[in-house]
């Protein structure tokens, strides 16, 4: 079927955090949502579908995650990535965000450190430091609009710490984002392949999010961490969802697959009796958009690329002060706003109160995220275009 990805549909009052909350956030009804990563298109029909369907079923008691969910899992990957994942390395959880928590907790000790390569996605440093971690920062460097690893300050932050032979370092594990919010970027083989004999040599495992990786712009195909080689598959945990893909991220439901036993034990261990129970509406959607959601899939990639194409032209012939990383993933842009000299408070506040479009400020993504904002362009491409005319009108009375 063809879906009708230009139709606004209004969201208000209907308990979204992206629409209802407006006033609290950005302090005006008459701001436009564009922060939160989801989006403002209906889910695929076989996902309604089928939770119509068991919503019919009026018995909602605790869940049981059978096979069914499992495979659909396990056959999404096979097929759209080439990777062979045994059932039992699947394990499910509400969110990637809770994952990510009862991995640190797993892997560390209060008062060790995990690496995160900022700016990236805030959450991360919550699941740090709700775990008594510290933030060992890796920044990523920005050349000529190109986001690159650091390798070297990597390998550095071992060296300065004495390594094991001066009673260990406490660098427990690293938090790699791939596809990367907010910078939109696609980690490819070299760059994965490199982070990942590092931490082997340091014994490290990589907590991979790999949450967009099905939101990718044409041309690039997305490398699953563990997927590199046999050694990386066994140090790693690999957090996946159809949450971003198919725009279902109130149902709470993820996969994280864990291939080396000892770390899935630990995992589970790490997690147990916090709340880590499904929700049954959340497998029942899960299964649905892996297994029929393609259709929908594509058309909306389809869409994004246009939004995407249609934003960067608009931001390159119209509003020249502000310069867009060009993404090579995720509907979330990262808009590079120094050279309009604002502070970021100043930044913050222009862009809620004068071009009244709510987006999410730079600097909560970390190091080298001040002056820049991030924009979510998952809408109809009326909406966009409204919030780009209201962001140059805005920028042109400065
Ligand atoms: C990189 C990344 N990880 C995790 C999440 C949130 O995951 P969840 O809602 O499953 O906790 C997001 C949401 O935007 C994200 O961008």
């Amino acid at each position: 079927m063809k879906y009708d990805f230009d139709r606004v549909h209004s969201r208000k009052n209907t308990g979204s955090a992206k629409w209802d909350a407006v006033k609290a956030i950005f302090g005006s009804e008459d701001v436009i949502p564009m922060w939160v990563a989801d989006m403002d298109f209906p889910a695929a029909r076989p996902i309604v579908e089928a939770l119509k369907k068991r919503a019919e079923h009026p018995f909602y008691g605790y869940t049981h995650t059978g096979p069914g969910v499992t495979e659909a899992v396990t056959d999404r990957l096979r097929r759209k990535f080439g990777w062979k994942v045994e059932p039992e390395w699947v394990v499910f959880s509400p969110g990637v965000i809770p994952a990510l928590s009862a991995a640190v907790k797993a892997l560390t000790h209060p008062g060790d450190e995990i690496i995160l390569q900022e700016p990236v996605y805030f959450p991360f440093f919550s699941v740090v430091k709700e775990n008594g971690c510290q933030v060992a920062t890796n920044q990523l460097k920005l050349n000529n609009g190109n986001y690159e690893m650091d390798f070297e300050e990597l390998e550095g932050k071992f060296e300065k710490r004495g390594g094991m032979e001066f009673g260990g370092s406490r660098i427990k594990a690293v938090i790699l984002c791939n596809p990367h919010n907010p910078i939109g970027r696609l980690w490819g083989r070299e760059d994965l392949t490199q982070l990942g004999e590092i931490m082997l040599k340091h014994e490290i495992p990589v907590i991979s999010d790999e949450i967009h990786c099905e939101l990718l712009y044409k041309g690039y195909k997305h490398t699953p961490f563990a997927t590199l080689s046999r050694e990386f598959e066994q140090n790693s945990i690999v957090c996946m969802a159809p949450s971003k893909t198919f725009n279902l991220p109130g149902l709470h439901a993820s996969s994280i697959i864990i291939p080396d036993k000892k770390l899935r034990e630990k995992f589970n261990e790490a997690r147990a009796g916090a709340g880590s129970g499904l929700n049954i509406f959340g497998l029942t959607a899960l299964e649905a958009a892996y297994r029929y959601g393609d259709e929908w899939l594509e058309q909306l990639l389809d869409y994004l690329q246009k939004n995407m194409e249609f934003t960067l032209d608009y931001f390159k012939q119209k509003i020249p002060r502000i310069s867009v990383i060009k993404p090579q993933a995720t509907y979330l842009l990262w808009l590079d706003c120094r050279a309009l000299g604002l502070d970021d408070k100043a930044l913050s506040g222009f862009m809620k109160e004068k071009a009244k479009v709510g987006m999410n400020d730079g600097f909560i993504f970390g190091a080298g995220g001040s002056g820049f904002q991030r924009m979510n362009i998952a809408c109809p491409r009326s909406i966009l275009q409204e919030a780009l005319e209201r962001i140059e009108k805005a920028i042109n009375a400065l």
